[in-house]
């Protein structure tokens, strides 16, 4: 399976922070936003990564994150000049699914907790049909909302119900197979212009091949698209690094742990970044 990390838009709720810089490229405490959705492409086992972002930002993007061989990853690039929505992902990706089956990630979700790399690890395996995740929420009116049976079958999706079914929104992160880029040119744009994800998801539900699976309490799913919701993300992770003196969402670390480089490069990568807690965080799990 590829990957789509989704890292575009104007992030015009973070203005002033985001006029020059992208807003997948801020620091969530100790680490930029894009490091946290990648690690999770990572944990599922995924290796061969498409960065989507607009013109301007795209050159940050490929300096922070290379050609990803240091994370024994490879990474292609592409651009999305205008916001046309998250499905516009798959069309913009033509070139790099080929006739693969794709998981795509938005640049602004992090997600932690226990069991998300078994969790992960299973949906990448995924030959037919689709799967979204259901994660219990507060505000469902705000997003793609879910209502799915006990067998994981959806029943209904729809995108910011004014009277929702459910209070299971969906998270940024859905597994895709290989009919995706033929689904999503069977798409029309939204009344706001875009081409939405829950309109691809309505086609695969069509089809009887779409599937839910929940993220139980256990699973934090933070966005930090707001001022607000950006230092709260922040505070979260920092708490419990120090609490365990563990990192949460360290590509290095992944990489070793998951055998995508050896523990020379591990330690290498350590050095590169030394004089600092990352740096050491990276050396000490290389000891
Ligand atoms: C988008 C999707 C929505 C999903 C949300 C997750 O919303 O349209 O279905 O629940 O991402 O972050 P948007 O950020 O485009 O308003």
């Amino acid at each position: 399976m590829k990957g789509i990390i989704l890292a575009g838009g104007k992030g015009t709720r973070l203005y002033p922070l985001t006029i020059a810089i992208s807003k997948q490229i801020l620091p969530v405490y100790d680490k930029p936003m894009v490091y946290y959705p990648l690690s999770m492409l990572m944990l599922a086992g995924i290796r061969e990564i498409l960065v989507i972002s607009t013109p301007d930002a795209l050159p940050a993007f490929k300096d922070l994150l290379k050609d990803g061989s240091q994370w024994g990853l490879k990474f292609d690039y592409a651009e999305q000049a205008e916001p046309r929505g998250l499905a516009d992902a798959f069309l913009v990706g033509r070139e790099f699914i080929g006739g693969s089956p794709v998981c795509l990630i938005l640049g602004d979700n992090i997600f932690y907790g226990q069991g998300m790399a078994s969790l992960l690890q299973e949906c990448a395996s995924l030959k037919e049909g689709a799967i979204i995740f259901g994660y219990k929420v507060n505000d469902p009116h705000r997003y793609g909302i879910v209502e799915f049976d006990d067998q994981d079958n959806v029943i209904s999706i729809e995108e910011k119900p004014i009277q929702p079914r459910s209070s299971y929104a969906v998270p940024g992160i859905y597994f895709y197979d290989d009919q995706v880029v033929r689904l999503a040119e069977s798409i029309e744009p939204s009344a706001r212009g875009e081409l939405e994800i829950t309109d691809l998801n309505k086609a695969y539900l069509k089809n009887g091949q779409l599937k839910a699976k929940l993220f139980g309490r256990g699973v934090a799913w933070l966005d930090a698209g707001t001022h607000e919701s950006l230092l709260q993300a922040a505070m979260f992770i920092e708490a419990i690094q120090q609490r365990q003196g563990l990192m949460i969402s360290c590509p290095e670390e992944i990489a070793y742990r998951m055998g995508y480089i050896s523990l020379d490069q591990l330690r290498d990568l350590g050095k590169t970044l030394a004089g600092n807690s990352y740096g050491e965080y990276v050396l000490s799990i290389a000891r």
